[in-house]
């Protein structure tokens, strides 16, 4: 087969080039700056591997100067005081602003992060829909008055954290950003944010906006590099109030005892081995099929709450599997800016290293491939992996048990609902999970009962700016989006008053 060139047909609007070309910045008290330390970092278009920009490595110094800036912002309420409704005016505004840029933004975050360019356009609309939704939240955010004894008259306040550091993945890396800077905003804190070193481009698109529709300078500083130095510097501050972080399990763990040493605050969204459970009454199986197969394959498998487990009822099982396969097989990979590609490469050399290894592990374990399991062969660069299926898995198995981040399947069976719910919840992880059924009794009944902090019946994946999101067990603390974002962005203070 010809090697295909996958930059054929690739026309990086103007606009994008531009941004590219000026792309290497920190932003620290509304300054485009280099980094101190003058050293750099490229970020590479996974599908192409093609260098786009050349980023400055934040140093423990950049970072120290984007905490006090964010200190000062906080402690001068520069953003905090502004009346209500001008902060919201601003919040809508940045709305406004990413869903008009849309077009172009979707663009960065997918030569950066290897998505097709349709998808990356849902990412901008949800993030644009982000920013409203907390700007709604900017005047309802208030305490009690709580009657106490004669003579003292006591209430409570909602008060910003202070300085928010906030460490996201590159799995999504716009609306990531969204989802931490929106909620911190609206509530009235100030950030520094850290993008991930295989994605750092988009965020500064968002910073830019922020500015242009009247954040103050000051209250959203951007640093960048990997996450031992940089992160582990924005970790370690003491001026840091709360750190807010998205990605891998082991790393969550690492914040939670770093932070400890500062007391901070800590959010974390981590991992997750999702259970996507059909039982023989889902109805279609053929269109249920398709739905867990792209349950598991969006975004090239780089989604924490990906549907990587598929539990099926053995007197379905045959059918079930021909069907995931064939919908794997069906998958168009290809780079970003085809219109026919429905999965991108993976983000970077070492997360397919990493995914192929996943692959090794479970045909070394015994589990069945029913499809994919290799790179296609068209391509000669870029990071593309075929779509993979493993049939035949158990419990003790680790593509059963662990995180593999990228585009595979792996099928369990089960013979009746009490052990359908027991393989659910048989790992460590608990984010999300689905149940097929057009049984209602038993719909609610197996929602109930999976230890998950997300269950969607007869659907998969969705998420909106209302619901709130986030993990049970290890797949992290707190919640992001919906009312209980105001639990991780706000703090309760309790005033006691002697009126007698
Ligand atoms: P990671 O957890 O290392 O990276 C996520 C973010 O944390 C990045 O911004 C990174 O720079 C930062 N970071 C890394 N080490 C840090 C440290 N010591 N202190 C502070 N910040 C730090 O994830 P990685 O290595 O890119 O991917 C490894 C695996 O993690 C994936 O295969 C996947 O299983 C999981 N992951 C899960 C994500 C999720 O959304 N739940 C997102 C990204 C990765
Ligand atoms: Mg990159």
């Amino acid at each position: 087969m010809a090697a295909v060139d996958v930059t054929t047909g690739r026309d990086i609007p103007a606009d994008v080039q531009d941004f590219l070309d000026g792309a290497g910045v920190l932003v620290i008290d509304g300054e485009e700056r280099a980094a101190s330390g003058g050293a750099t970092f490229d970020t590479v278009d996974p599908a192409s591997e093609e260098v786009l920009a050349s980023i400055p490595q934040a140093t423990e110094d950049d970072v120290d100067a984007a905490v006090q800036a964010a200190k000062r912002a906080h402690l001068d309420g520069r953003w905090r005081t502004l009346p209500a409704a001008k902060k919201a005016r601003i919040l809508f505004k940045v709305g406004d602003a990413i869903q008009k840029q849309a077009e172009s933004i979707a663009w960065v975050d997918m030569l950066d992060h290897g998505k097709p360019h349709k998808h990356a356009m849902g990412e901008m609309i949800a993030a644009a829909n982000c920013f409203r939704y907390f700007a709604g939240w900017v005047d309802k955010v208030y305490g009690d008055t709580i009657p106490v004894r004669d003579g003292r008259f006591v209430y409570s306040t909602r008060e910003p954290v202070g300085v928010c550091g906030q460490i996201i993945p590159w799995n999504f890396p716009f609306l990531m950003a969204a989802w931490k800077i929106a909620p911190a905003l609206a509530f009235g804190n100030t950030v520094v944010l850290k993008p991930a070193e295989q994605t750092p481009l988009s965020a500064l698109w968002l910073i830019r906006i922020l500015k242009e529709c009247g954040v103050p300078d000051g209250v959203a500083n951007l640093v960048q590099g990997v996450g031992e130095v940089t992160g582990a510097a924005l970790v370690a501050h003491p001026d840091v109030d709360k750190i807010a972080f998205t990605g891998s399990t082991e790393v969550g763990k690492m914040i939670m005892r770093s932070a400890a040493d500062n007391l901070h605050k800590v959010t974390l969204e981590l991992g997750g081995k999702s259970p996507n459970l059909i039982f023989p009454d889902a109805g279609d199986i053929s269109r249920v099929a398709k739905k867990a197969a792209f349950a598991c394959f969006y975004n090239a498998g780089e989604v924490c709450t990906a549907g990587t487990r598929l539990v099926v009822d053995r007197s379905i099982h045959d059918e079930v599997v021909e069907q995931v396969a064939k919908a794997a097989d069906a998958t168009k990979v290809g780079p970003g800016w085809a219109d026919d590609t429905a999965m991108g490469p993976l983000v970077s050399d070492e997360q397919l290293q990493r995914v192929k290894g996943y692959i090794d592990i479970a045909s070394g374990e015994g589990a069945e491939l029913v499809a994919g399991g290799g790179q296609p062969e068209e391509y000669e660069k870029g990071f593309f992996l075929r779509p993979t299926v493993f049939d035949g898995v158990v419990t003790e198995m680790r593509i059963a048990q662990e995180e593999v981040f990228g585009p595979v399947l792996a099928i369990q069976s089960f013979d009746d609902e009490d052990e359908a719910i027991a393989l659910a919840n048989d790992v460590s992880f608990g984010l999300a999970a689905a149940v097929w059924t057009r049984d209602v009794g038993r719909a609610h009944r197996v929602a109930g009962a999976i230890k998950a902090g997300t269950v969607w019946v007869n659907t998969y994946g969705e998420l909106d700016n209302p619901v709130s999101f986030g993990g049970f067990k290890q797949s992290g603390i707190g919640r992001e989006l919906g009312p209980h974002a105001v639990e991780a962005y706000t703090q309760v203070k309790s005033v006691w008053v002697a009126t007698s």
